[in-house]
C-alpha cells in the first residue's frame, strides 16, 4: 500500500494511521492542510473491504473538507478520519475511547465530528478523552447534531441551482429524486416538501422510504432506479462516486444537486456533467451547512441566526460559481476547486512568509 504516491495523496500533511490492540481499533486520522486553521472533519465507521480503501476514503475525504471548508469562509483547514468498524461484536465505547486518545495526541491540529456511521452520542463518548471533538452542541449538552443544518444547506442549493437551470425562483411543482433517507435525506425532504416540490425516494431501508411516503407524499422507487428517473433535480443523498462514467449518460434530470460528499467519481465526471449540459453544484459547497455550525461551536459564537445567514450565503457562493463556470466554459467542479484552492494557497504563502519572518 502507498500513501505519498496514491493517487489520492495531495499533499496531506499528516496522516496517522491508529491502532489500538484492546478495543481492536484500526482508524486512519488524515489531515490535509491547517493552513486556514485547525484541520476539521467527521469520522466515518465503516466496513470497508481492504486498509486501501479506508486509506483512500480519508485522503480524498480530508482534500474535500479543506475545499469545503475554504469555500465556506471558515478560518479551518481541512481533515478526516475514518474508523474501519470491527466485524463481529466489539465495545463501542473502549473503541471511541481509543479513537479519541489518537485524536488527543495530535493536540487540536484535527478536531472530530459525527458523519457517516457516527452519532451525537459517538461524539459524547470520545469528549470523554479528548477537547478536540465537535458536534456534541456549545457546551457538550446540547444536541449538536449538525445534519438538520446540513439539509437547510442543500435546500439553499437546491432553490438556487434551480433558479439558474430552470428559471424557476420557487420549488412548487419541481420533481426532487433523493438518493438516501438518513440524517440529511429526511430533513431535506421536509424542507422540499413544505416547499411544495414533489419528492421521489429510495433507501437501502423501507421503514425510511415508508416514512417519506407517509410524511410527504413521496414516490418510492428502486435503489438502481433514482439514478435514471425523470425529475428536476437529483439530490444524492447516500454515499460518495454516484456521478461516474456509467451513470452520467442515464441520468434523466437537468440539476443535480445533494448532499453525499465526493459524489463525482473521477474529476472527469464534472466534465461529463457539463457536456451533458446537467447543472452540478458541487457536493462540498452546498453541503456545508452542517460544518458551518460545527465551526461556530468550534469557535464558541453559536448564535443560530446567525448560523442561519451563513447557511443561506450558500445560494450566493453557488450562483457565484454558476456564473464563473459559464464565463470560462469550465466545470462547477472545477471552477470550485480552483477557488477553493487559490484560497488554501494564499493562506499557505502567508503562513510561510510569517515563519520565515519570525
Ligand atoms: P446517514 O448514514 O444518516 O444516511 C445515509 C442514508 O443513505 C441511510 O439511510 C442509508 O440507508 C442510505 N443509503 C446508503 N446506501 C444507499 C444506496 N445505495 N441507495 C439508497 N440509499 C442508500 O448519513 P447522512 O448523515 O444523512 O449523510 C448523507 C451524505 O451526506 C453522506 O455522504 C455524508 O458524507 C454527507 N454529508 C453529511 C453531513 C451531515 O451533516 N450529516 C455533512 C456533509 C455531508
Amino acid at each position: 500500500m502507498t500513501v505519498f504516491s496514491a493517487v489520492d495523496f495531495s499533499d496531506h500533511e499528516l496522516v496517522v494511521f491508529a491502532r489500538d490492540a484492546e478495543s481492536g481499533l484500526k482508524a486512519v486520522i488524515a489531515v490535509h492542510s491547517t493552513a486556514l486553521g485547525p484541520a476539521v472533519g467527521g469520522c466515518r465507521m465503516w466496513h470497508y473491504a481492504s486498509e486501501e480503501e479506508a486509506v483512500r476514503d480519508a485522503l480524498r475525504l480530508s482534500r474535500g473538507m479543506s475545499h469545503k471548508n475554504a469555500m465556506a469562509d471558515l478560518p479551518l483547514g481541512g481533515g478526516k478520519s475514518v474508523i474501519m468498524a470491527p466485524e463481529g461484536a466489539f465495545d463501542r465505547q473502549a473503541l471511541l475511547r481509543a479513537f479519541g486518545r489518537a485524536v488527543d495526541s495530535l493536540g487540536g491540529r484535527y478536531v472530530t465530528a459525527e458523519d457517516v456511521g457516527t452519532t451525537v452520542a459517538d461524539m459524547l463518548a470520545i469528549r470523554a478523552v479528548t477537547k478536540h471533538v465537535s458536534g456534541v452542541g456549545a457546551d457538550g449538552s446540547r444536541d449538536g447534531d449538525p445534519s438538520p443544518y446540513t439539509a437547510l444547506g442543500v435546500y439553499h442549493g437546491i432553490r438556487a441551482s434551480v433558479r439558474h437551470r430552470l428559471g424557476k425562483t420557487s420549488l412548487e411543482g419541481v420533481t426532487v429524486a433523493v438518493q438516501g433517507l438518513g440524517n440529511v435525506g429526511r430533513n431535506l425532504c421536509a424542507l422540499l416538501h413544505r416547499d411544495g416540490a414533489r419528492l421521489i425516494v429510495t433507501d437501502i431501508s423501507p421503514e425510511r422510504v415508508q416514512a417519506a411516503v407517509a410524511a410527504h407524499g413521496a414516490a418510492a422507487v428502486g435503489l438502481e432506479d433514482i439514478l435514471t428517473v425523470e425529475a428536476d433535480v437529483l439530490a444524492p443523498c447516500a454515499l460518495g462516486a454516484v456521478l461516474n462514467a456509467e451513470t452520467i449518460p442515464a441520468l434523466n434530470v437537468p440539476v443535480v444537486a445533494g448532499a453525499a460528499n465526493n459524489q463525482l467519481a473521477t474529476a472527469e465526471d464534472g466534465e461529463r456533467l457539463r457536456e451533458r449540459g446537467i447543472l452540478y453544484a458541487p457536493d462540498y459547497v452546498l453541503n456545508a451547512g452542517g460544518i458551518i455550525a460545527v465551526s461556530h461551536e468550534i469557535l464558541n459564537d453559536f448564535e443560530q441566526a446567525r448560523v442561519i445567514a451563513r447557511i443561506e450565503a450558500i445560494d450566493a457562493r453557488l450562483t457565484a460559481i454558476f456564473a464563473e463556470a459559464e464565463k470560462t466554459g469550465l466545470a462547477t467542479a472545477a471552477v470550485a476547486d480552483r477557488m477553493a484552492e487559490a484560497r488554501i494557497d494564499a493562506a499557505r504563502k502567508k503562513r510561510a512568509a510569517a515563519v520565515q519572518a519570525a
